[in-house]
């Protein structure tokens, strides 16, 4: 059901790579819900061609950046500024990249160049979206960031290796920018901490399928999907939390307030 929550607004999503990911679910929605965007990936993930089909059903051009690049990067606002002829409402970050785990590295044996573009990649770039934002003022007022995250950030979760660290770095960017861009232009900055989602970055991690099971277990409501959060999002991106900034919200069931549950105790038990 469309509510028409982001009418006249105009945003970029980063990270579309499929129907699977966060991000198609989001763009989707978004322009349900009435906004106009751009959508965004990095010049590798584009050769892929999917994102073509959502470009076509969104109607919105994609602008290639990668994430590491702040010269991608300010020829994405620039354009996207022109293309929208006007400054942007909303943007996306949903970017996430471990070397390390992709390469079967452990946690206790990394190799610190892949690390450096771990955290390049799925951190540092939330900074530099922002950064570079700030400087073309391309935001407006009210403008709503969100970037996606996971409870690694807060809880050891082994398996998930360097990428904790990572997301412990982007939540504090979202918190630290958030407190610079709200003061010059009341800009806010959010980042959703996401129950464990079936996509190519979430399947990525070993184990995944124990790991999504147990917090499906593990939370009240079950895990959130998708297109859960993409709903979440769009609340975010929309005017009726313009007074939210500087937070890590988690939308996963209930899991992060939960100790234990009957199901869980019920398997210990066997
Ligand atoms: P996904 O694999 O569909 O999306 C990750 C995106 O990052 C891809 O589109 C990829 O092309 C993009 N990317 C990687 N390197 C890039 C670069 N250098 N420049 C620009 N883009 C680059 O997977 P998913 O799950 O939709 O991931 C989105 C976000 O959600 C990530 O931050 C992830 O860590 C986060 N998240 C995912 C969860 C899960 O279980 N799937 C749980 C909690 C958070």
């Amino acid at each position: 059901m469309a509510y028409n929550l982001l009418k006249g607004k105009k945003g970029i999503i980063f990270g579309a790579l499929d129907e699977n990911s966060i991000a198609w679910a989001t763009a989707l929605r978004c322009v349900e819900e009435g906004a106009e965007i751009v959508l965004t990936n990095a010049p590798i993930a584009l050769r892929m061609g999917e994102i073509n089909k959502l470009a076509e059903i969104t109607n919105a051009p994609v602008i290639p950046a990668d994430v590491t690049s702040l010269e991608d990067l300010n020829n994405l606002f620039t354009k996207s500024m022109e293309h929208f002829g006007g400054k942007i409402d909303f943007v996306l970050h949903s970017v996430g990249m471990s070397l390390n785990v992709r390469k079967g590295k452990p946690y206790t044996d990394l190799d610190y160049d892949f690390s450096h573009k771990t955290f390049d990649i799925s951190a540092m770039s939330l900074h530099r979206v922002l950064q570079t934002a700030y400087k073309l003022d391309a935001l407006n007022e009210w403008a709503s960031v969100v970037a996606l995250t996971y409870i690694a950030a807060q809880r050891v979760f082994p398996d998930y290796s360097e990428m904790a660290d990572a997301k412990a770095l982007l939540e504090s960017v979202a918190r630290s920018f958030g407190y610079h861009y709200g003061i010059s232009k009341k800009v806010r900055i959010n980042t959703i901490s996401q129950s464990p989602t079936r996509t190519t970055a979430g399947s990525g991690v070993k184990g995944f399928d124990g790991f999504i099971n147990y917090a499906e277990k593990m939370s009240p409501l079950g895990n959130a999907s998708a297109k859960q959060c993409a709903d979440y999002t769009v609340s975010l991106f929309s005017d009726l939390t313009r007074m939210v900034t500087m937070q890590n919200l988690f939308h996963d069931g209930g899991f992060s307030s939960t100790g234990v549950t009957m199901d869980v105790m019920l398997q210990m038990e066997k």
